[in-house]
């Protein structure tokens, strides 16, 4: 998926001015106002580590991604953290925490409602009784914009020079982005392309999914235009 693209990922975010603190730090105010306290947090598609780094100063955490590529990325930024590398639609890591969030539209990447039924089940799951579930959604279908958009991100360090030229279209459900990378350094110019497939689900069906897991849900804005944010609470054992 992000295989051969992981060592670009924290270089171009940051050129395009994501900004992983102000994020943690507004994901941290959602949970801790749903379940003061809370210790512990999982990350499931943590990808590089990007929120984890922020949300150690606040929880005790834990990351999972299905990619190796990006778990090396994280586990050179998170020394002492634990990351596992696990497919989020079978997760089992055997444990319980406070906070479960699934961030930056990573669940998108499953491919049909049984996938996203899996999944939160899954995460639901490894929740302490009144604990948070955040899900960040993919765009929600009435917000994608047809006509196979393009974008173009630079960004450079001491070792490398990149280009990201992507290009988005949809067909059906399904949202197609062709990412080509052209990566310049001292040996000369690679080029890297990647597809990333990602599922146009409802509103309704991300509720659905979260309800269905025993969770009690709300709909937030997402950090990002066009996403919505799904808050699940698990209801405490009677
Ligand atoms: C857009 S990146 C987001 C990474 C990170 N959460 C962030 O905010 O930077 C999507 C991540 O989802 C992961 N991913 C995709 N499908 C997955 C699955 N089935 N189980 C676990 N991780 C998955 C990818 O490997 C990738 O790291």
């Amino acid at each position: 998926m992000f295989g051969a693209s992981a060592h670009l990922y924290d270089l171009i975010y940051a050129a395009v001015g994501k900004d992983y603190a102000a994020e943690s730090a507004d994901l941290h105010r959602v949970i801790e106002a749903r379940h003061p306290g809370g210790r512990t947090l999982l990350d499931v598609a943590c990808g590089t580590g990007g929120h984890l780094r922020h949300l150690q100063a606040f929880y005790e955490v834990t990351g999972v991604d299905i990619d190796p590529a990006m778990l090396a990325e994280a586990a050179r930024a998170l020394p002492g953290v634990t990351l596992v590398e696990q497919d989020m639609r079978t997760l089992d890591i055997g444990g319980r925490f406070d906070a479960v969030v699934c961030l930056f539209s990573s669940i998108g990447y499953l491919s049909g409602l049984d996938e996203l039924e899996a999944a939160v089940r899954a995460m639901a799951a490894h929740l302490t009784d009144g604990g948070v579930l955040v899900v960040d959604g993919w765009v929600r279908p009435d917000a994608w914009v047809e006509g196979g958009k393009l974008t173009v991100d630079s960004a450079a360090d001491d070792t490398m020079t990149v280009v990201r030229m992507g290009r988005s279209r949809r067909v059906g459900r399904v949202t197609v982005l062709e990412m080509h990378h052209l990566v310049g350094n001292d040996a000369g110019i690679e080029h890297i392309v990647e597809h990333h497939r990602l599922t146009l689900f409802e509103p309704d069906q991300y509720v659905a999914a979260m309800a269905g897991a025993g969770l009690a849900v709300e709909t937030l804005p997402g950090p990002m235009p066009g996403r919505d944010r799904y808050v699940g609470v698990k209801r405490a054992r009677s």
